[in-house]
């Protein structure tokens, strides 16, 4: 009965399986656990808990048929473990009154039945609707390498396997044993236990690319390890009770990493950290063997088996145990060979030495791989002083697709008949210490088509396939779009810019404009997709992003860029020409940046330099689209990184903000930066958000500050190959420009070809941005308004000295200080960015 009200519910094809939802709600639900010995008649005590015999009827649970109650005669297991109920039909269990997120784990620890062989066991568990396990078989010898969470807290020699799982529950759990078709299963002991506090945010981090909003998805803890340090029983693990692995035989070289310890002092960053893991995580760590030396070329790496075809959550536990300031260690992370950070440097992050710190990050497995790889090593950009690394605890948690959390029901058919199935299932429980994932794999597809063949009851969430909804929940900001259909629009009689409106574009379009995505024209890869260079029939080229079909979190960016930049449409914003949503495709079509980003005109490219007008004018309109992004939308946006690689410049060198939107979960628009979007925001990143954690408009003034140095200096924020104070441009150019001198330091192509005043004043306006506490910080009105001033002192500069007229410069530069002065009385308060621009045509 409740599974049809969920089946109901599965139309969206969103993941809410989860949450199962009563009309007879008792609304007196609370966080209780529930410790059930099963198949026995009493209560034993382990760990120091009470698991409650499973025969006697109880107020706190049911279940539904009686099964088969064993007992080991050898006797020689863990009391939890010595019973076990089997079941030949369908169990299930009912808890009722529990509300909130739940760690709900079941323990297996086979021991031999009458009657039934416990290598063959087979059968699927589901929890109110969710599929935990599909066709599930316990091995009778249950290797270490086989599935990760035993628990030994047992003293027989057969080890306990425990699956443990974090769902979400309103009211009521119901705990389903589905036996496969002539087969049965069994279970020992089952534990629902609350989760105290927030485990998991919404939006983590993904590889590569922008948030994924992982909410209401089922969770499956895969691998959960305390890195450097010895395994934490669950009795020392609050009230949480989970188990911690220790790493060594996850990692490819165990010599890579030596262990270090300290327990004095570590505290939590703040108290609602306390569940995350326990502090005995975070007083061991791993760093890098030899510390001495400074050349490191190797890196850390753990290696994990891992269910093809599904999300996974990567959580990484740090504390810097040894160092008492910043910059000491700096490294890189890599998920499957992929950086997921750099310039990693947790005091920095954590704010402190002895402070714990985690970050998430979200990585899509896809079908053809079945390992995951954690790797920190040196990150050789930043220079001989921060190469080692540090991991204090990692875990690995698998999310559901789709109401599916099972691997075997997720395999496709392939033609392996039934017969082979027994004799690969045994095979896997002789030799699962060396089974490879391939054979699992081959085992599980076997399984698959075999019960697939005789047995369909069971499924109920196949026949959403992982796919796109249709776009149209979004349906008023796409048909505001779309109506518009390429029509001019005029606000307040700007300019051309502004008739680029959104339209729909077929797929055959799309296609006669990329050359059938022709990979000659890719301009630029990321997350999210390709990018291609495109024309469409009118003529006007178009930077077109295709999403890549596999990520299924993708329509939610797509769905929320489209929305973000239908809101937001401005002159010095790049702007979305339309989009594509037809036969499951998610592409935008983006207004085409000729002249590529800021940063490729200021170093390290061939162009020719841009002179210092050019430059104030880039800076400029990069102030102005980030001074209409923290004003202009119905509540500020803050861009959250601003850097020069995120200014682009069309035809005619006119600044567009791209990649705006990051802080509303949006994807990044310039997909070349996405996988580097840490790396870049590093030298930018405004050090009051490290200390509080907490983002304001004033951090990315802060990053545009940092961006006017990079522009007048011309050289990168971070250049690790100079003497150590010169690496980070901000500390730097403050240490000059708080003498007045930053003219020593400023790219030298700009000297005798700029107004020394307006320099000098440029370097005021950088200075104020990067003041330490943000609200010492001007605006981004401010700072605007403040470049403005530098740009007509410098072409009043350019004219007298081209036309050599009588007047002297600094009459002229009073002239422009009164007219300036007077036009301050008329700041901008509103949006319209045209009230802010120079008052002078020459
Ligand atoms: C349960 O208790 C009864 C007697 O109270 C006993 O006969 C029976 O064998 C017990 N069953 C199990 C599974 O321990
Ligand atoms: C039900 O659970 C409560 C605590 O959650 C416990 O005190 C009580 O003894 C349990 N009832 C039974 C019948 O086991
Ligand atoms: C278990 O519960 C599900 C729905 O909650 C129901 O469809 C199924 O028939 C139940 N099975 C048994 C054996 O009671
Ligand atoms: C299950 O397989 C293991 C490994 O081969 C074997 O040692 C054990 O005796 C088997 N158990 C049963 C009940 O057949
Ligand atoms: C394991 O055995 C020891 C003594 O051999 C005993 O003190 C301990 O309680 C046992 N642990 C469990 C979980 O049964
Ligand atoms: C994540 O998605 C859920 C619905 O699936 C939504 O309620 C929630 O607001 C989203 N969170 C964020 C931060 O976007
Ligand atoms: C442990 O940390 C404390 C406080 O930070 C420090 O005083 C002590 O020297 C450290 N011990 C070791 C062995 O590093
Ligand atoms: C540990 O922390 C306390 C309080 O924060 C501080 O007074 C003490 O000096 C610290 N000890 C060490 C060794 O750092
Ligand atoms: C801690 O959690 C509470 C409520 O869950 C929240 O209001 C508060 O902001 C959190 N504090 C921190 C430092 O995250
Ligand atoms: C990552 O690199 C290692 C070693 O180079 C390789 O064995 C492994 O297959 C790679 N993993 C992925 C997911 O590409
Ligand atoms: C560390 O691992 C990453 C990802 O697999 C790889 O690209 C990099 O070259 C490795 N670094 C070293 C020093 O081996």
């Amino acid at each position: 009965m409740v599974m049809e009200k969920v089946q109901g519910r599965g139309f969206l094809g969103v993941v809410f399986l989860v949450i199962v939802f009563l009309s007879v709600s008792s609304g007196e639900a609370q966080s209780r656990s529930f410790l059930v010995n099963c198949g026995a008649n009493s209560s034993v005590n382990v760990d120091g808990r009470r698991w409650i015999g499973d025969l006697v009827p109880n107020d706190n649970f049911t279940v539904s048929s009686p099964g088969v109650a064993a007992t080991d005669s050898t006797a020689n297991g863990d009391s939890l473990y010595r019973t076990a109920r089997i079941f030949d039909n369908g169990l299930n269990y009912t808890f009722s009154g529990v509300q909130g997120n739940y760690f709900v784990r079941l323990h297996f620890c086979p021991f031999p039945i009458e009657n039934h062989n416990v290598n063959e066991s087979l059968f699927s568990v589901v929890a109110n609707g969710l599929k935990l396990l599909a066709d599930f078989n316990v091995p009778g010898e249950i290797s270490d390498k086989y599935l990760p969470l035993q628990n030994s807290n047992s003293n027989s020699s057969s080890l306990s396997l425990v699956k443990e799982y974090i769902l979400a529950i309103n009211d009521v759990l119901v705990v389903e044993f589905i036996p496969s078709k002539g087969s049965f299963g069994f279970i020992n002991a089952m534990e629902i236990v609350p989760v105290i506090g927030t485990l998991f945010a919404d939006l983590v981090r993904r590889v590569g690319g922008s948030d994924a909003n992982v909410s209401g998805r089922g969770i499956e803890t895969m691998y959960r390890l305390n890195v450097g340090g010895q395994e934490i029983k669950p009795d020392q693990d609050s009230d949480l009770w989970r188990k911690w692995e220790v790493d060594s035989s996850y990692m490819i070289t165990a010599d890579a990493g030596v262990e270090i310890k300290n327990s004095s002092n570590v505290t939590y960053a703040s108290n609602n950290d306390s569940s995350v893991a326990p502090l005995l995580v975070y007083e061991t760590a791993r760093i890098m063997s030899n510390t001495e030396v400074l050349e490191k070329k190797f890196n850390m790496s753990w290696k994990f088996e891992v269910d093809p075809d599904f999300d996974y959550l990567i959580r990484l536990h740090f504390c810097e145990l040894v160092y008492d300031k910043a910059n000491q260690r700096i490294f890189k992370v890599y998920i499957n060979n992929k950086t997921a950070a750099d310039n990693f440097d947790v005091y920095a992050r954590s704010g402190g030495k002895n402070i714990a710190y985690h970050q998430d990050y979200f990585d899509a497995i896809s079908a053809k791989i079945n390992t995951l790889w954690i790797q920190l090593g040196p990150d050789t950009a930043v220079g001989a002083w921060g190469t080692d690394a540090l991991l204090n605890g990692l875990e690995i948690f698998k999310l559901s697709r789709s109401g599916n959390l099972a691997y075997g029901d997720r395999i496709g058919p392939t033609g392996k008949s039934a017969s082979h199935l027994k004799s690969w299932i045994l095979w896997l429980g002789i030799g699962a210490g060396v089974a490879s994932a391939l054979i699992i794999a081959i085992a599980c597809t076997c399984i698959f088509c075999f019960c697939k063949s005789q047995r369909n009851e069971m499924s109920n969430t196949k026949d959403n396939p992982p796919g796109w909804r249709p776009l149209f929940m979004h349906g008023a900001v796409l048909s505001s779009i779309a109506n518009a259909k390429g029509g001019a629009q005029t606000l307040n009689g700007s300019v051309a810019a502004f008739t680029r409106v959104g339209r729909r574009f077929t797929l055959s379009e799309i296609r006669a404009a990329t050359d059938n995505f022709d990979d000659s024209l890719v301009i630029g890869v990321g997350g999210f997709g390709k990018v291609y260079k495109g024309e469409i029939e009118d003529g006007t080229l178009a930077a077109i992003k295709r999403s890549n079909p596999q990520s299924e979190q993708g329509l939610a960016e797509f769905e929320t860029e489209i929305e973000m930049l239908s809101k937001l449409r401005h002159r010095h914003l790049v702007s979305l020409i339309g989009f594509c949503d037809e036969q499951n495709e998610m592409i935008l079509v983006y207004e085409f940046m000729a002249n590529g980003t800021l940063r490729s005109h200021l170093f390290g490219s061939g162009f020719p330099p841009l002179t210092w007008k050019q430059r104030l004018e880039a800076c400029t309109g990069a102030a102005r689209g980030l001074h209409y992004l923290h004003t202009g939308a119905d509540r500020g946006i803050i861009h959250r990184d601003v850097k020069t690689t995120n200014i682009l410049l069309d035809e005619n060198f006119v600044a567009k903000m791209a990649d705006f939107g990051l802080s509303k979960d949006g994807p990044a628009l310039d997909h070349t930066h996405v996988s580097t979007a840490v790396k870049g925001s590093f030298g930018y990143l405004d050090p009051e958000y490290f200390r509080r954690q907490h983002l304001t408009e004033k951090s990315d003034v802060y990053s545009f500050g940092v961006v006017l140095f990079e522009v007048v200096c011309s050289r990168p924020v971070i250049n690790p190959s100079l003497p150590k104070d010169q690496i980070n441009l901000a500390e730097w150019a403050m240490k000059w420009q708080r003498q007045r001198s930053l003219e020593t330091i400023i790219d030298p192509r700009l000297r005798g070809n700029s107004c020394p005043e307006s320099l000098k004043k440029f370097g005021e306006i950088a200075e104020k941005c990067l003041a330490d506490e943000g609200r010492n910080r001007p605006t981004m009105g401010e700072v605007l308004w403040h470049l403005e001033y530098v740009l007509q002192l410098h072409e009043a500069w350019m004219r007298t000295n081209a036309t050599e007229t009588s007047i002297t410069s600094s009459q002229a530069l009073e002239d422009l200080e009164l007219r300036v002065a007077e036009d301050a009385q008329r700041r901008p308060s509103s949006l319209d960015e045209d009230t802010v621009r120079p008052r002078h045509e020459g």
